[in-house]
């Protein structure tokens, strides 16, 4: 595995690659590798010869006050781990090299970046697009590869993608999670041990909706109203949203009578802010 700090060394590299006619997959990260990640790497190992992961935590998706400072970091256990899931370019650029002095070019994705999550993270979004943006354009990837987790981060993806005409081919792997449903984050090391006990509430809660669902349910009030109460079951638990989402363009839906239709929440346990969705109509 090769680990590259420069855009231009980058370029270089995946060129006599893809003179080679060998595909490059890109699997963009912020590091502080769990099972989740990896099994995104497999997953670009499966569609493409050369698979390149990206780490860099990206200033632009953090608001003011949140928690950029303390993004969990631990670059030599990333790649060992990037290393031993045979990664083969671990691009680790510093944040001059991502946003020189003067940087005012952004993507948005108008609408889509608003809604829930983007409700209470109203730059989040923008700073997404622009840095997977510029991770497109730099390595130009064949296929890149996102988690489900951020099933709202997937949805803008694909349609900055098709909105923007970028060549590549883009896959949602499916959410990994701990042995009792809690689904994977960085973020979940920031829990107390109260919290992390509390948390997998969240999972319960998205099953008892699907399992709803298959009992016949429709209706997206009830269903989230279940959820609500599985949730405010848990004594630390503090609900930002519960909503029931298309997957064609991230509405609220009223009655679920169509294929993908989810369950997205948000839900904080102290100063820690997790999500997580759950299909509810296969
Ligand atoms: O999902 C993430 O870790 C980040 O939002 C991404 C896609 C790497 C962009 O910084």
């Amino acid at each position: 595995m090769q680990v590259i700090r420069k855009i231009d060394e980058l370029r270089r590299v995946l060129e006599k690659y893809r003179r080679a006619g060998q595909r490059i997959g890109l699997v963009p990260t912020m590091g502080y590798f769990h099972e989740g990640h990896l099994s995104l790497i497999d997953a670009a190992r499966k569609q493409a010869e050369i698979v390149v992961v990206s780490l860099f935590v990206n200033p632009t998706q953090f608001g003011p006050n949140e928690d950029l400072d303390r993004y969990p970091r631990d670059f030599e256990r990333d790649e060992r781990l990037a290393r031993e899931r045979h990664t083969d370019i671990l691009f680790y650029p510093d944040v001059a090299e991502m946003y020189p002095d003067s940087f005012y070019t952004y993507v948005i994705t108008e609408k889509l970046s608003r809604v829930l999550c983007g409700k209470s993270r109203p730059i989040h979004f923008r700073g997404v697009t622009t840095i997977v943006a510029k991770l497109f354009n730099i390595v130009q990837p064949d296929v890149a590869v996102f988690g489900r987790k951020d099933a709202q981060q997937a949805i803008i993806i694909r349609k900055m993608v098709r909105d923007l005409n970028f060549p590549v081919r883009i896959i949602v792997a499916p959410i990994v999670r701990e042995a009792d449903g809690l689904a994977m984050s960085s973020r979940n090391r920031y829990l107390t041990e109260t919290e992390r006990q509390q948390a997998p509430v969240i999972f319960r809660a998205l099953q008892e909706a699907a399992d709803l669902v298959k009992e016949g349910e429709r209706d997206a009030i009830r269903i989230k109203d279940r959820i609500r109460r599985k949730i405010e079951t848990a004594p630390l638990a503090k609900i930002e949203y519960i909503e029931i989402i298309s997957p064609d363009n991230l509405s609220a839906v009223s009655t679920i009578d169509q294929k993908g239709v989810f369950a997205a929440v948000a839900v904080w346990f102290g100063k820690t802010r997790l999500i997580d969705n759950m299909v509810l109509l296969a």
